[in-house]
């Protein structure tokens, strides 16, 4: 496919990925299934941390390493720029991972028997970490409205017990594409808060809004009292494709909370690799206008599977206005196991079930639209034959 004229970045032109180890394109070896499951994309990193990286690999020397400065300074200044919130170097805790953020931040607040809410459809780890960390957990599904899903304000409310300690917020939300308002959020907050729970905010997905209408905003930074009740997790391997790097952290501006999540790492978690640390920093610093180039291509994305989806039979979704998941509404066909009917037809999607909710399957449009026009041709064949 040629490039697009006027961009200096080719999303377009796919990238062979088969026999490189990749999660994502390894699942289907050796069989014809197009793979727009897990969410990793399937272009080339901005090219900044590219060349950053040859030359960190070119110094030859891979020791412990610690947090560059430079990205300290770099993500403070993101955190001011991009979201309107003023943090401190210290609140930083560098992570090898989110899953594993999700993890210890279950475990730092309260006692095993305590409870976390949560809302459905959830991203999977939100719905084990709990489980995990011998927490209970309490799903409040989200309610569908016309401009997308909303949170069941009251249903949280009446979900909140004695042991409630936590509350899981993903934001943008990961399957929906929600990206919620401040007032939801200021609403959200004022719950939490007035029950005393902690709220987990996990916001990697922040880069990669898609409408020049919605903007992010970052639940610590509504004021000074939520963001003392919260841990806040980001990253840069969503929006720069880089989750195979392991770096990311968690912003807590509260001292003991901080303190206790340190406690629950220590000696378990892992430092982050020295070419995570490499990456993050170019693509935080370096990296805006292939963002930017990226949000655009996504949007087209998103626009042509939304369309896609409101001429076919039997499927139906709400607008994303986020992140590169589409969470798709299937009920209407009756079958037994979506993702598993569409995979006989050659394309991967990721089961509703394993975000609470069956009958839905996430498709992830993080690809050249090459690759996604042959996805959604098949998905169309596959529909068909539920009405021939
Ligand atoms: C909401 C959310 N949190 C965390 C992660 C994964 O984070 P990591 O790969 O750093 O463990 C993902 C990945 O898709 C995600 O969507």
């Amino acid at each position: 496919m040629a490039r697009r004229s006027g961009t200096p970045y080719d999303f377009d032109t796919p990238v062979e990925r088969r026999d490189t180890g990749s999660l994502k394109w390894d699942r289907y070896k050796g069989r014809d299934i197009i793979p727009l499951w897990v969410a990793d994309m399937d272009f080339k990193a901005p090219p900044a941390v590219i060349n950053a990286m040859r030359k960190r690999v070119g110094h030859g020397v891979f020791g412990y390493t610690l947090p560059p400065q430079d990205l300290v300074d770099e993500v403070l200044a993101v955190l001011e720029r991009e979201h309107s919130w003023k943090a401190e170097p210290n609140w930083i805790v560098w992570l090898p991972g989110l899953v594993t953020g999700i993890n210890v931040a279950c475990r730092s607040v309260g006692e095993p028997g305590d409870a976390v809410i949560t809302t459905i459809p959830a991203y999977p780890p939100f719905l084990s970490a709990p489980v995990l960390s011998g927490r209970t957990l309490t799903a409040v599904a989200h309610i569908e409205q016309c401009s997308g899903y909303a949170f069941d304000f009251e249903g949280i409310e009446q979900a909140f017990t004695e042991r409630t300690k936590m509350f899981l917020l993903c934001n943008p939300q990961n399957p929906t594409g929600r990206v919620f308002t401040a007032s939801e959020l200021q609403r959200l907050a004022e719950i939490c808060l007035s029950r005393g729970a902690v709220i987990c905010s996990d916001e990697i997905h922040c880069g990669l809004v898609l409408d020049p209408d919605a903007r992010h905003v970052s639940l610590a930074a509504l004021d000074k009292d939520v963001a003392q009740k919260t841990i806040t997790l980001l990253a840069p391997s969503k929006t720069y494709n880089l989750p195979g790097l392991g770096c990311s952290f968690a912003v807590i501006p509260d001292k003991g909370l901080r303190s206790r999540f340190r406690h629950v790492m220590e000696g378990i978690v892992p430092h982050v690799n020295t070419l995570g640390y490499t990456a993050a920093l170019a693509a935080y610093r370096d990296s805006e206008d292939w963002r930017i180039e990226l949000t655009g291509y996504l949007r087209q994305n998103r626009d042509l599977v939304e369309n896609f989806v409101k001429q076919a039979p039997g499927i139906c979704m709400r607008h994303v206005e986020a992140t590169y998941l589409a969470w798709i509404d299937c009920r209407e066909l009756s079958l037994e196991n979506p993702a598993a009917f569409f995979e006989d037809f050659g394309t991967g999607l990721s089961s509703g079930a394993d975000f609470g909710m069956p009958g839905f399957v996430r498709l992830n449009f993080g690809c050249p639209r090459s690759i996604l026009a042959e996805g959604l041709n098949r998905m169309e064949k596959a529909v068909d034959t539920c009405f021939s």
